[in-house]
């Protein structure tokens, strides 16, 4: 018996000592480990065995199978181990696609704009979010009483000496143009603006804008006209149609709104256009006389002009989107169709 126990011992080890997958294991489980297996038959033939000596051999046969046990364990881990590590590498699983992103529509835009802007020549300027009251209203000749200075247009951050706010335009940016830089200035300033607006399909009370300042000797009316007219013909295309209307800012002198034909109605007038079939996307006029002396320049020797657009509503007509809330609510299910 202990010579049968010794001989399918040698006979397993060196069967497993061949194993190379698990096809040969499983050979090997079918020949030694199920019911009618090799190490089975052996414990079948003990009840031959005389009744004294039924324990040791027991012991022995549990031993080997044990043993047997263990390595077939361990060698089925091991191959599967390794199937696992050659599915995760299979080179012919298509690839995980992955979402890039892409610029905003309204930064979109306003790059767009800058891109016109610089091939007119200008250069691009950047002033802080945070303003004080001289450089967004006194140095623009609002006086002290005017009405964007009430709390309820312009959101004031302190109000000691030095009266801090969230700038309600870019224009407190033409003056820090102007401190910095002498004549000929050319040059465009995008940025985010603040104002204490009920939020409607219209309006936010955080946008952006453009402002635009040109100061040389000798800077006409029809220079404005001709450069938002090249720029707008630029972005929208030379058969949309524009018009000029006389308006009024403290800050230029005369000043005029740059309005286009509605998107929405082409000029039929709709809730969009407030019936006018026009829409207003940019303020404008010639650089008022106590601008360019807050900014250090003579205005007797300079003249200039300067402009501000509203990128959102230019971004609306670009898109076609009629309430601007929808820029901003972030749901990339209308981002993805602009
Ligand atoms: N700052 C003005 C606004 O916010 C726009 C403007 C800029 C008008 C420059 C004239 C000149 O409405």
């Amino acid at each position: 018996m202990l010579k049968l126990i010794e001989e399918t011992k040698h006979l397993a080890l060196k069967e497993l000592e061949n194993i190379k997958n698990k096809t040969d294991l499983e050979n090997f489980r079918l020949n030694f480990l199920v019911k009618r297996g090799k190490i089975q038959a052996l414990f079948d033939k003990l009840k031959d065995v005389p009744k004294d000596e039924k324990p040791i051999f027991g012991r022995e046969l549990n031993i080997l199978r044990n043993s047997i046990e263990q390595k077939f364990k361990e060698l089925l881990e091991k191959f599967e181990a390794l199937s696992t590590q050659t599915e995760s590498i299979d080179l012919s699983l298509p690839g995980r696609i992955h979402n890039k992103g892409t610029f905003h529509p309204v930064l979109q835009v306003m790059n767009e704009m800058i891109e016109i802007f610089k091939e007119l020549g200008f250069s691009v300027a950047e002033g802080p979010d945070i303003e004080d009251g001289y450089h967004n209203f006194d140095a623009l000749n609002f006086p002290p009483d005017h009405p964007a200075r009430d709390m309820q247009d312009t959101f004031f951050l302190s109000d000691n000496d030095r009266e801090l706010l969230l700038r309600t335009h870019t224009s407190p940016v033409q003056i820090r143009i102007m401190q910095l830089q002498k004549p000929p200035i050319r040059c465009i300033m995008p940025g985010r603006v603040y104002r204490n607006e009920a939020i409607n399909a219209r309006s936010l009370a955080e946008f952006h804008q453009i402002e635009g300042l040109y100061i040389d000797k000798k800077v006409t009316f029809a220079e404005l006209k001709g450069t938002l007219m090249t720029f707008a013909k630029k972005m929208y295309g030379e058969n949309s149609k524009f018009r000029f209307r006389p308006s009024f800012f403290p800050f230029t002198e005369p000043s005029a709104e740059l309005d286009i034909t509605c998107f929405l109605c082409s000029g039929e007038g709709c809730k969009i256009c407030k019936n006018t079939g026009w829409l207003e996307i940019a303020g404008c006029g010639m650089v008022h006389p106590n601008v360019l002396k807050a900014g250090g320049i003579d205005p007797e020797e300079f003249t200039g002009y300067a402009f501000g657009f509203g990128i959102e509503r230019v971004a609306m007509l670009r898109t076609g989107i009629d309430d601007i809330r929808l820029f901003y609510d972030n749901d990339v299910r209308v981002l993805q169709q602009l």
